[in-house]
């Protein structure tokens, strides 16, 4: 089988479910992975061959893809932070923002002028610990932890693979009051909840509703804040002195979501922006 054709089939059997760049991409990055090839290789050598050995992986993968998987899952790997990190369907595929989010948190700690010598850093919702393992690989001798209801998602997180000192995982419920005051005190709590509200199922593409774990995702219309509140609550009794806090938020509700950390005590809770404009996340400190 000719590379080019493979090409071209794997591009109309995306056309239904990505525009024509997109699926250019997908089929490109997923014969780099395979095959080693890079994205204009069947263009320059129109001659090349698929080696019969990958073929079937190369059509599985296709298949996976075609029936709206996304790419990093059948990938198994996503990018974040500029390495390469674990997922599979327990999951959430780690976002742009959140990464922007890691950023702005590794800026403040370097910032905050050596006032956190025996750093300690809680990541909530932790899903793949894309956010605890690059606070983690930041700050090395940090202790960081990361928690999540997930028994799968920690199973993800624990085996990323990087070396050095790693986070501690565990399992928590953070809806549960009781189950999380065991907790210690943390320096800095970050989190990504879940906040899409169900009714906002309406205007997302299906390969997200389809793939992605919907406990990653959703709360309920009635209660948006539902994560925040308790995440509030949390690090009103268990953040340093010192200490401050960020979480990523649906951009439908910053005001709101700034609020809850006003009234469980926080003298400041600040919107800030994404890349796009949209307010996405909340710092908030004492
Ligand atoms: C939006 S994902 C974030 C994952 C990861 N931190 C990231 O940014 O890619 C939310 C995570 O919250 C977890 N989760 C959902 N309900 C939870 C709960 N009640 N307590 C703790 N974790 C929960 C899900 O399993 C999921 O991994």
């Amino acid at each position: 089988m000719l590379l080019k054709d493979f090409i071209s089939r794997a591009r109309t059997s995306l056309s239904s479910l990505y525009g024509p760049e997109e699926a250019a991409a997908i089929v490109s990055s997923w014969c780099s992975d395979v095959l080693g090839v890079r994205p204009h290789t069947h263009i320059v050598y129109p001659e090349t061959e698929v080696p019969e050995d990958r073929q079937p992986v190369l059509e599985a993968g296709l298949k996976r893809l075609a029936a709206g998987e996304p790419l990093q899952y059948v990938l198994g790997y996503a990018e974040f932070y500029g390495r390469r990190f674990n997922v599979s369907p327990a999951v959430l595929v780690p976002r742009p923002e959140t990464e922007y989010m890691c950023r702005i948190l590794i800026e403040k700690i370097n910032s905050s002028g050596g006032i956190f010598p025996d750093l300690s850093v809680l990541d909530l919702c932790t899903g793949s610990g894309c956010i605890a393992w690059t606070v983690q690989l930041a700050f090395p001798s940090a202790s960081v932890t990361g928690a999540d209801i997930s028994d799968e998602a920690l199973q993800v997180a624990s085996s990323q693979p990087f070396s050095g000192p790693s986070p501690v995982f565990m399992k928590r419920n953070v809806l549960e009051r009781q189950e999380m005051s065991g907790l210690g005190r943390f320096d800095v709590i970050v989190s990504n909840p879940p906040y899409v509200t169900d009714k906002e199922k309406a205007f997302m593409s299906k390969n997200v509703l389809d793939h992605e774990p919907s406990l990653a995702l959703f709360v309920p219309d009635d209660d948006p804040m539902l994560f925040y509140r308790a995440i509030a609550d949390f690090s009103a009794g268990h953040l340093s002195s010192s200490g401050f806090g960020i979480v990523e938020i649906n951009e439908a509700f910053g005001h709101e979501t700034a609020a809850e950390f006003l009234s469980a005590g926080f003298s400041v809770a600040d919107i800030y922006k994404d890349l796009a404009g949209k307010d996405r996340f909340v710092f908030f400190c004492r």
